[in-house]
């Protein structure tokens, strides 16, 4: 995917600010969500089914949609009823695509085909209720439209209002239909522990893909994203359907091409071991569903989502502050932590510029190591004999202010919490608890477990009100997801109402403590999705902090997720797989995100500690294009020795490129650069950070920079540079 072509500029998001309407057009039973660049179009059939009829860029003229209608059938084997495109199917009546909702009714009858019953359209929400031809139960799918990307959102409500219990064996948030047709192909994130966010791309075919996680939460080994591709799709151009959930617990995507060449996206709460009770009147809403359109390959819709996500998603929106350069301790002392050895790292990030000194692992109960303490969140008196006090207090007086690691769903088995409450841990009666890390999950979906961890994370935060940001981790998966105090029936609710708790918790905390801020974390990205990021400020990318490795790891992540939310550590090498680079090529990688410096700083020589300090402070100059900028990945780390990215400001008054070389051949020099989403009228200062640049080029046309590009002085062995652009007229 490497990208030396131009970029039409006409495909910039900031041109597609465009408005958004709801329409019912009554005559014809059909529904145009017109979401600014992009169209989504729904109706009602002659047989009161819902079907979708069009999603991909947007269409002005409602005249030319026709209602919609049922397929016909293919032989005995393929009825109309699974011919015919459907919206949120139920399983039944013939229908052999992936269902949306699969329910056992009164009676044990497992058949349920939904039809439409009315409709609301308030601004750009949109509720369609559909129901049960026979039984009374109710989906109410919603819709809302966010027209400044095109992005939708589309959830589901479903309602047991027969007088008698049912029980729920799949619901989906919904399903994508795209235009019919094959030739397509699959692109998604999967990885493993300290390999998170490895792009991979497949043609999708007769049948079902599935990605998913079985684990608890959201998973390193697979993400709750999906773009799918026309075939051709490039960084730069070519068409994409993607989406993504907003889930933190077991999830499921199902990539579906039937036999009559519909392909569609399915997804939502995964249907492995779920089964939820819905006592009479009783209802279940499931998670958001997230979807978007682009022609403008991946590129585009990688800048769609990070706007998305920053102006509809993280907590605060588009006013949400910039992410602080931190300092974080864990690689330097580990579980060693003590006040002496804190004050004086913070010392050290202090005179870097470091604006956020983080505490990590160790401070807490007997944690001397991964056997002990977690669950006993009292402060450690041997390390800190004065509580966090005068920790705190020194941190601020650096100007810096004070971060912690909490792992609140966790307990080791040698805890004076699992002593007093063996039964909080998730388990099944007289079995073995599989322990991982020396650690069990707690069951938070008991609600005096979600209780006693929210008044345990409250005391914290109450008596030390300095604490400004949380590190929220999370280092296992469940097994044994157990929960014998709950009927049999009600227990497998724990895949659901263990979420649920879990996001209850920081968003009362985040309601009692409005400035605080949170890292959502587990093992590294193991927990990175679009309902965490609705409560939580940023994410710790991968345990992986090797900066080559680290560039893999970034783009794929940036694939669907901001640069903000992207925290990215500088640390000591060699690395823990083996790999020394240089700590310029550390801090360049480190600064295409969120910047933060993980290190052993006691160990940094006087000239690191110089460079250290320069990279900051160009960083804070940078910071906001790079966080809250259009990213262009110009050459791609996975295909390449040699790779950029560069970011451009919303604005369009600054710019900032990367660029890497791991490796050279034959003394070749460097690809030549050339640059995306400038203005060619316009004029630029260009200001290298280390005179890399071989032409003498102080300042240059848009034109220039675009058409003619740049040629670096890279001679590869992990060599790097940065160049900044500054609009001048
Ligand atoms: C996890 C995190 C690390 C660190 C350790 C502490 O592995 O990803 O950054 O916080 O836990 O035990």
């Amino acid at each position: 995917m490497r990208s030396r072509l131009l970029i039409p500029l006409a495909m910039s998001i900031l041109a597609n600010t465009a408005s958004g309407e709801i329409r019912y057009i009554a005559a014809k039973k059909i529904w145009h969500i017109e979401s600014g660049p992009v169209s989504y179009v729904l109706g009602v059939n002659e047989r009161n089914e819902l079907q979708p009829i069009y999603w991909g860029k947007r269409l002005w003229r409602d005249d030319d949609l026709a209602a919609a209608h049922s397929e016909r059938e293919w032989a005995s084997f393929d009825l109309s009823s699974t011919t015919t495109p459907q919206e949120y199917p139920g399983w039944g009546g013939g229908r052999y695509i992936e269902p949306c909702l699969k329910v056992t009714l009164p009676d044990g009858v497992r058949d349920l085909v939904l039809k439409y019953a009315a409709q609301r359209i308030e601004g750009d929400n949109l509720e369609i209720d559909l129901k049960d031809m026979a039984y009374d139960l109710a989906v109410t799918l919603h819709y809302r439209a966010f027209p400044d990307t095109g992005m939708i959102r589309k959830w589901a409500v479903i309602a047991n209002r027969t007088n008698h219990g049912i029980t729920l064996e799949s619901a989906q948030a919904g399903s994508w239909t795209l235009p019919r047709g094959d030739g397509y192909r699959f692109n998604y994130l999967a990885g493993r522990w300290a390999g998170e966010w490895q792009m991979q791309q497949t043609p999708i075919h007769p049948g079902l893909q599935v990605i998913e996680s079985r684990r608890g939460n959201t998973s390193q080994q697979a993400n709750p994203w999906f773009a799918i591709d026309d075939g051709q799709a490039n960084e730069q151009t070519g068409r994409i359907w993607f989406g993504a959930l907003g889930w933190s617990g077991n999830w499921r995507l199902s990539i579906e091409q039937t036999p009559h060449q519909q392909v569609r996206v399915t997804g939502g709460f995964n249907p492995f071991d779920f089964s939820y009770p819905l006592a009479s009147g009783e209802k279940l809403e499931t998670p958001p569903f997230y979807a978007g359109f682009t022609e403008g390959g991946f590129g585009e819709m990688s800048r769609l989502l990070h706007r998305f996500e920053r102006a509809h998603v993280l907590p605060g929106g588009l006013t949400s502050r910039l992410r602080p350069v931190l300092y974080n301790s864990w690689e330097a002392t580990e579980f060693s932590v003590d006040e002496a050895g804190q004050k004086a790292l913070a010392e050290k990030a202090a005179k870097l510029g470091v604006e956020r000194f983080v505490m990590d692992d160790g401070w807490f109960g007997a944690r001397n190591n991964d056997h002990a303490g977690l669950g006993d969140w009292t402060v450690n008196p041997k390390k800190f004999p004065n509580g966090l006090g005068p920790l705190i207090d020194r941190v601020n007086q650096l100007g810096m202010d004070f971060g912690i690691w909490v792992e609140p769903e966790m307990v080791n088995p040698d805890s004076d919490l699992y002593r007093k409450h063996p039964d909080w841990a998730m388990n099944f009666r007289d079995r073995p608890r599989t322990e991982a890390r020396n650690q069990l999950d707690l069951n938070m979906a008991r609600d005096d477990v979600k209780e006693y961890i929210f008044g345990v994370l409250d005391k914290l935060l109450g008596e030390n009100p300095k604490i400004a940001f949380l590190k929220w981790d999370m280092n296992r998966n469940f097994s044994e997801p157990g929960w014998p105090e709950a009927s049999p029936a009600d227990a497998r609710k724990l895949w659901v109402a263990y979420t649920r708790n879990v996001y209850e918790i920081i968003d009362r905390l985040r309601a009692k403590y409005p400035k605080l801020e949170i890292e959502s974390c587990s093992g590294g990205g193991g927990r990175v999705d679009l309902g965490i990021l609705n409560r939580t400020d940023e994410v710790w990318t991968s345990d992986n902090t090797d900066a080559f490795d680290r560039l893999r790891i970034q783009e794929g992540l940036t694939q669907a997720y901001t640069p903000k939310i992207m925290m990215d550590w500088v640390t000591d090498v060699p690395n823990f797989n083996g790999r020394s680079t240089p700590l310029q090529y550390r801090f360049l990688v480190a600064m295409t995100g969120s910047l933060g410096i993980g290190g052993n700083l006691n160990k940094w020589s006087e000239a690191d500690m110089g460079l250290a300090a320069r990279m900051v402070a160009l960083y804070k100059s940078i910071r906001k294009t790079v966080q809250e900028g259009l990213l262009y990945r110009l050459f791609s780390p996975r295909s390449d020795a040699f790779s950029a990215a560069q970011y451009v400001a919303e604005d369009g008054s600054q710019s900032v490129l990367f660029a890497f070389r791991t490796a050279q051949h034959f003394g070749y020099p460097a690809p030549v650069v050339r640059l995306s989403g400038l203005d060619e009228r316009a004029i630029y200062r260009v200001k290298t950070i280390d005179s890399k640049l071989l032409d003498k080029v102080e300042n240059a046309s848009g034109a220039y920079l675009m058409n003619h590009g740049l040629n670096l002085r890279l001679g590869g062995d992990f060599d790097s540079t940065a160049i900044l652009f500054e609009k001048i007229q």
